[in-house]
């Protein structure tokens, strides 16, 4: 392809000049430490990728209760807070800036990673039953969640401010809330997941009660212009239903409208959790969505160089994220812009492990300059 491509055109965010409209979405790589620290590992694998004008560092739980899944990184306590500083150090230069995505993961835990032995609690006691949790042990079947009282949610809103202004003190640019793929914010959006019959339940305005706390948590340490919300409008992954996902996800984003946010950025129809899926009859095109939205949008899954300039040109996006592409493709912003092939994920290493499959994808040598 040729430089023409608008990916290559630079782009103010959140007051911020990026070199260009490529993102490195977040990507869950399990390779902090047990006590979710992040690692030297790790740096090297943000800075392999820092030609991306916007990294958005992978999920990144805001209690210890809010993770799913072994080594993933937090931002609850002050020794998170040191290890995140040379990682992101590392990785930020001039031309691009860098955000962290807070996580908490509700009923898709599970007993064995949860800090008191018990199955996760999420806005209602209804259990995934069309997917598998992914254990060390391998996949084994999700448990009934415990329901959050009022206090519990509180805490969880609380929690996401916190790591929010961890996030600022070890150095990110902004924080990216996970509405997204059926995890706890989405848990409290979706009407086939959240049965409340108190106020964060019912209404579309009652199930957005949570997300709109989350913000105020969020706003207290850091300004609306550096926090984005991330959605997957048509994903029903994790048993993420809804009995009506357009008038949703129109109302929520409508709602977002109000806060003069970083950016919304939205998961492709087509994306399941990790991995590519059939676009479903009842998909809604993300550019129905995007239009919407006042702000700067990302769009993310399946794009290539060409779907990227397009849906830049066209309007829908202004920032464009690549996943699969930018694991195995260190130097993707050189590859797009030389034309040069590109390398292929190997599931081994995905999920935990050493630097194998990890930080091993090769750049281009200087023959193939
Ligand atoms: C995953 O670990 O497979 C994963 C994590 C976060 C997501 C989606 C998938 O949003």
């Amino acid at each position: 392809m040729s430089t023409a491509n608008r990916l290559f055109e630079p782009f103010t965010l959140g007051g911020q000049k990026l070199a260009n409209r490529m993102v490195l979405p977040p990507l869950t790589r399990s390779r902090a430490t047990d006590e979710g620290l992040a690692t030297d590992l790790m740096a090297d694998y943000y800075r392999q990728r820092s030609g991306a004008g916007l990294i958005i560092a992978e999920g990144t739980v805001v209690l210890p209760q809010a993770t799913a899944y072994p080594r993933v990184p937090g931002l609850y306590n002050a020794a998170q807070v040191e290890a995140w500083k040379p990682v992101v150090a590392a990785a930020k230069h001039d031309g691009n800036a860098m955000y962290c995505q807070l996580w908490h993961v509700g009923r898709q835990s599970h007993s064995t990673v949860q800090p008191d032995g018990l199955p996760p609690k999420a806005p209602s006691p209804v259990p995934i039953t069309g997917f598998k949790y992914r254990s060390p042990d391998g996949p084994v079947a999700y448990e009934t969640p415990r329901e959050m009282s009022e206090a519990d949610i509180q805490e969880a809103a609380t929690a996401f401010g916190a790591a929010a202004r961890n996030a600022m003190i070890a150095g990110f640019d902004g924080v990216e809330l996970h509405g997204a793929n059926g995890y706890l914010i989405e848990q409290f959006l979706d009407d086939g997941i959240n049965r409340r019959t108190d106020s964060y339940g019912g209404s579309i305005e009652n199930r957005m009660r949570f997300l709109r706390e989350v913000l105020s948590a969020v706003f207290d340490h850091v300004p609306p212009h550096r926090v984005g919300v991330r959605l997957s409008p048509s994903s029903t992954w994790m048993d993420a239903i809804d009995s009506d996902k357009r008038r949703l996800f129109g109302t929520v984003i409508n709602r977002l409208n109000e806060f003069g946010l970083a950016y919304l950025h939205l998961v492709e129809p087509g994306i399941a959790g990790s991995s590519s899926a059939e676009v479903s009859a009842e998909a809604i095109p993300t550019a129905d969505l995007a239009a919407l939205f006042d702000g700067p949008v990302i769009v993310t899954g399946g794009h290539t160089p060409e779907t990227a300039d397009a849906v830049i040109e066209n309007g829908t996006a202004d920032l464009v994220g690549f996943g699969r592409l930018f694991i195995a493709n260190p130097d993707l912003p050189r590859r797009f812009a030389l034309g040069a092939p590109f390398g292929d994920v190997r599931k081994r290493g995905l999920y935990g492990g050493t630097a194998e499959g990890y930080t091993d994808y090769p750049e281009l040598s200087a023959a193939e300059l």
